[in-house]
């Protein structure tokens, strides 16, 4: 969809590669010429960011995982988009710039995403978790004044604008650690699962106030559609895109 928006004329499909051959399969495909570059998913990503460790952007190295390769010259070069395909979501809902933005969650999809969003000159960045002392490490991995580590009593008394959960508590109906008059300042609670309904944490969120409440499905267009500018440098439009796809 992406292609046809851009009038770009590309080839994309699916290459299944054997769960102990994946360096073989990506040269495989890197060995025709036509080939620019391909999306890494699981168990892959971690192999992906070992083979282009060397240019990979910095969320990449953070999370220590690729989901987007590309060729540039003789050079692999790797990056994982998911941090920026979920600031574009944010974006298309919500202002971040000087905004205080709440991260519940300290797993690889919380590392992915910390340093795009620091990168949206937040006020504030805090990072909660289940056990605090996962997203006392990521803070101390990713250095930053306006990033922290707390407690969710503490993000309380910040009063965030956003709160992002990216624990993997929705993909069994769970509710992440939360704890009452957290949203009561929220514009926008986002879940970084999306399902055909509402998750747990969106009903949660809008019954303790949030404005509004999002799920993660215009993360992941938003996070292809980073890839394909990366691979061809043209930017689609994804609000069509997420409109025509949604479940
Ligand atoms: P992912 O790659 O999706 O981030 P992960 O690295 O296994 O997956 O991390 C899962 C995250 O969800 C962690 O922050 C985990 O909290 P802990 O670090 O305390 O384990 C969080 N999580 C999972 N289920 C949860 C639940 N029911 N309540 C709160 N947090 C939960």
């Amino acid at each position: 969809m992406f292609a046809e928006l851009t009038g770009e004329d590309i080839h994309y499909d699916k290459i299944e590669a054997p769960v102990d051959g994946f360096e073989q399969a990506v040269n495989a495909f890197f060995a025709d010429e036509l080939a620019v570059g391909c999306n890494v998913t699981v168990p892959f990503k971690e192999k992906a960011f070992v083979l282009s460790e060397a240019n990979c952007n910095p969320e990449a190295k953070t999370a220590k995982a690729v989901n987007t390769l590309h060729r540039e010259g003789n050079a692999l070069f790797g990056y994982t988009t998911d941090g920026m395909g979920l600031v574009a979501d944010l974006l298309n809902a919500t202002e971040l710039k000087g905004k205080r933005i709440l991260l519940i969650g300290a797993g690889g999809a919380a590392r992915g995403v910390v340093q795009p969003l620091l990168g949206s000159e937040p006020e504030l960045l805090m990072i909660t978790n289940r056990t605090l002392a996962k997203a006392e490490s990521i803070v101390t991995d990713i250095k930053h004044d306006a990033f922290c580590a707390v407690s969710i009593e503490e993000a309380k008394k910040q009063l965030p604008d956003v709160i992002i959960n990216c624990t993997s508590a929705s993909l069994t109906g769970d509710l992440p650690m939360v704890s009452d008059g957290l949203f009561s300042q929220c514009k926008l609670a986002y879940d970084m699962v999306y399902s055909a309904k509402a998750t747990s944490f969106m009903n949660y969120a809008k019954e303790q106030g949030a404005r509004s409440a999002k799920d993660g499905f215009g993360m992941l267009v938003e996070q292809a559609a980073a890839a394909f500018t990366i691979w061809t440098g043209k930017t689609p439009e994804t609000a069509g895109v997420i409109q025509k796809l949604r479940p």
